[in-house]
């Protein structure tokens, strides 16, 4: 009973919100902040086939690449302008030793990933091979360090290898071919110490942080933005215990978010869903703000000044693997409903920049919520992809407020989600970027966007929307989802009067 009087309600308000939406952009407001591009970031584990197949093939393969890297891939990468990747864990990162992984790839020792499907990890992607593929994005790398199952020395160790001009560790890495050190800026101390990454109390990882923290060093005029490892989901007493031991020696602090319906038990397919799933993982997906807004409100308690930072170093999707694939590799295919949450879930991080200074989706390739899918020498480049390329305006630019007189939609299992989410932002050219996603999946939405100042002319527009919510880019075929030039707009005077399709995300630039 009560589920169906949930889902006439939300069904009602749908409807009612069917009417003409206003959205009021303030694109003069002042002191807004920068959306920092980190909120795009990307995360690279050695699980499945995210690294080897997805990102290495090595310089023998008969597959395209670029010293070992998939070239496709490599360039569809380039397109999003990745601004940081993390790497190697999640889960692998604390049983990793990253000594296992330099030098001459036939003396590499095998180990076993025991997290991820007891795959058999041979090492021949290590630091070199990493910090090489930063280089060729030209992105930031993030190093989660091992601190379940490693030591202080040898996380200590690493970090010397890295950065230091000088001593043991620089003359090691020079023999192994790079007498430059690289930079390093972002040094996670463990990952989900809670759980795979030891399964620590959080004042016992507090006082252990401590001890990491003090022996990694800034060599040579590199500094460390040293993050601690934080919590999962709803896990507020972690945040807190973590503000009020270290909350003077960290820089940043991490928080992971998956959207899944349960870790017990089926979690759903990622194709072929209904519509009442489909309502329940988008709603899922944006009680992330609630989320956000908790951990926050415990770090202002803490630190008013802001000087910690939150990091979503996990973020997306978990569905069942693709059927006939291996349990622990996590492989899903990606649909118009993963493009929804990507999109209504960046907007809201846009909300809280303040605090919120990097996410990073799970994962890059071949691995939960992908960018892209790979299987032998093709590629697919999946919906979430098209939302993050659409997207990448936003990095680095100013954010701009908006006003929306949205309608709620309640999901079959009740959660509430707005029926309409716009976010803005002003580039440094000073070009105005909306985007807009409309998630109802029957309804078109009519907006009558007003601004400020701006009288809108030279207006482009980019739509991302398919024949239903459950398409997907598959292999060998023509791509279902993929982004079109969007016309359906019109000036009328100093307002702009835009027909957002049922189930899209739209991008326009003023
Ligand atoms: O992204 C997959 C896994 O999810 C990561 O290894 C772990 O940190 C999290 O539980």
């Amino acid at each position: 009973m009560k589920k169906i009087t949930l889902l006439l309600l939300g069904v009602c308000v749908a409807v009612c919100a069917s009417a003409q939406v206003q959205v009021k952009i303030h694109e003069e407001a002042e002191n807004q902040p920068v959306i920092p591009a980190e909120i795009y970031g990307q995360f690279a584990e050695h699980l499945g086939r995210c690294i080897y197949d997805g990102i290495w093939v090595g310089p023998d393969s008969d597959i395209p690449n670029i010293n070992g890297y998939r070239k496709d891939l490599i360039e569809a990468l380039q397109v999003l302008k990745v601004p940081v990747l993390r790497w190697p864990g999640g889960c692998f990162a604390d049983e990793y030793h990253w000594m296992d992984g330099i030098g001459p790839k036939e003396n590499r020792p095998m180990m076993i990933n025991n997290n991820w499907g007891g795959t058999v990890e041979d090492n021949s992607f290590g630091t070199h091979e990493f910090f090489n593929l930063c280089e060729l994005l030209d992105c930031e790398p993030y190093l989660s360090g091992n601190v379940g199952s490693g030591t202080v020395e040898e996380l200590a160790k690493w970090v010397e290898y890295i950065t230091a001009e000088g001593g043991t560790m620089a003359e090691m890495r020079a023999a192994n071919g790079r007498k430059e050190p690289w930079s390093l800026k972002y040094l996670g101390v463990g990952n989900e110490s809670w759980g795979c990454g030891g399964n620590m109390r959080p004042e016992f990882y507090s006082d252990l942080y401590r001890r990491y923290a003090t022996y990694c060093r800034n060599f040579d005029g590199n500094i460390l933005y040293k993050v601690a490892s934080g919590a999962s989901d709803y896990d507020y007493n972690w945040t807190k215990v973590l503000m009020d031991r270290i909350g003077n020696q960290m820089h940043g602090v991490s928080l992971h978010y998956y959207t899944v319906t349960g870790w017990t038990g089926p979690k759903g397919p990622a194709l072929g869903f209904d519509t009442d799933s489909y309502y329940d993982i988008v709603a899922k997906a944006v009680e992330v703000e609630e989320v956000i807004e908790n951990h926050k409100a415990i770090m202002n308690a803490y630190d008013p000044e802001g000087r910690v930072d939150l990091l979503l170093d996990e973020w997306g999707t978990w569905f069942d693997v693709e059927p006939g694939t291996n349990p622990g590799h996590l492989y899903q295919q990606n649909t118009m409903r993963d493009a929804m949450v990507a999109a209504m879930s960046l907007n809201i991080f846009h909300r809280h920049t303040d605090r919120l200074k990097m996410a990073n989706i799970a994962q890059i390739v071949n691995v939960l919520q992908a960018m892209i899918l790979t299987k032998g020498d093709e590629i697919v480049l999946t919906p979430t992809y098209h939302v993050f390329r659409m997207y990448n305006v936003h990095q680095d630019a100013t954010y701009v407020p908006t006003e929306v007189n949205a309608g709620n939609i309640v999901s079959p299992s009740g959660r509430i989600m707005p029926d309409l989410s716009v976010t803005a932002s002003k580039d440094a050219e000073g070009k105005l970027h909306v985007s807009i996603v409309n998630p109802v999946v029957d309804k078109e939405q009519t907006l009558t966007l007003s601004f400020d100042d701006l009288n809108p002319k030279n207006v482009t527009g980019e739509v991302l929307a398919a024949e239903t919510v459950q398409s997907y880019n598959d292999f060998g075929k023509e791509p279902a989802v993929a982004p079109e030039a969007f016309t359906a707009f019109k000036k009328n005077g100093k307002t702009l009067t835009v027909t957002v399709p049922a189930a899209s995300i739209v991008s326009l630039a003023f």
